[in-house]
């Protein structure tokens, strides 16, 4: 059976408007969905299988507040098989599903030193480093996406405020996709920085081109796990990116779902 339709026999209550990712350190969230019914990817043809450890590979589809939510909680990475489009039929299937809004979230590394880790940051825009683009191959000049306001800047306002109502401070800035699995090398955080990055990471990228694709809205936040190569005398190490994510999960994962609760409808905002 294809995912579409296994999704749709086993959740037949939710019907989904708003699709998350939850990428390192926002696990968290999955414990704030109600009515929730888990299906793992095992189940789901086209969804990714990972292979990193720390990183899960369920979709959970419920209610966050009342606004029914598709979570995958496990990504495609690129440097798992070299594939950039790894998320493109998941994202696909969840837009099918009814979804208007893709939330993505990640881990990632601060280049400003005024952002220290156990940080958030609001992904304003971002630098496609590697220059690697999931829609090579498809036709149509639905591809010659408009990357102007990918981050969407009605989402990022509600963002900002939810996040000020609840006292939680969070950052803006601009976010460098990173191929890995390598981490950067000092010269390479420098360089990031002198572009205008605030933050380094590996995911994200390819599933904002993906959903803009799509004519999904996106709204991304970074949780900061650590300052960029060279920048402390820290370790970086997977590891120490999953400690540090473990550590701050419960501000992220509530910040995360007071955000979602309130995301409008398309149909409810102008423009
Ligand atoms: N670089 C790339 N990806 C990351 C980092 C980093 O410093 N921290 C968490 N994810």
């Amino acid at each position: 059976m294809d995912a579409l339709s296994t999704i749709t026999q086993r959740a037949p209550h939710i019907q989904p408007r708003i699709a998350v990712v939850l990428g390192s350190g926002w696990g968290g969230l999955t414990n704030l969905i109600t009515d929730a019914v888990q299906i793992p990817y095992t189940d789901l043809p086209g969804f990714p299988q990972p292979t990193v450890a720390g990183h899960s590979a369920t979709l959970w589809l419920g209610k966050i507040g009342l606004q029914p939510v598709a979570v995958m909680s496990g990504r495609a990475h690129c440097y798992e098989t070299g594939a950039v489009d790894g998320m493109a039929e998941p994202l696909r299937v969840l837009k099918s599903l009814g979804c208007h809004t893709l939330v993505q979230t990640n881990a990632a590394g601060s280049l400003r030193l005024d952002m220290p880790p156990q940080s958030l940051m609001l992904i304003s825009d971002h630098l496609n480093m590697p220059q690697r683009s999931p829609l090579v191959g498809t036709a149509g000049n639905e591809r010659f996406v408009n990357m102007v306001n990918a981050y969407d800047s009605e989402l990022k306002s509600l963002a900002a405020l939810i996040a000020k109502a609840q006292g939680t401070i969070l950052f803006e800035g601009v976010y460098a996709w990173f191929l890995g699995p390598q981490f950067e090398t000092p010269a390479e955080i420098r360089m990031a920085r002198l572009l205008g990055a605030d933050a380094v990471g590996m995911s994200t990228v390819p599933e904002t081109i993906l959903a803009r694709h799509l004519g999904l809205r996106v709204l991304a936040l970074s949780f900061i796990t650590n300052f960029g190569a060279g920048m402390s005398l820290e370790e970086l190490s997977h590891a120490h990116t999953l400690q540090q994510a473990q550590a701050g999960s419960a501000k992220a994962s509530r910040l995360l779902a007071d955000i979602i609760s309130v995301l409008p409808f398309p149909e409810e905002t102008a423009g």
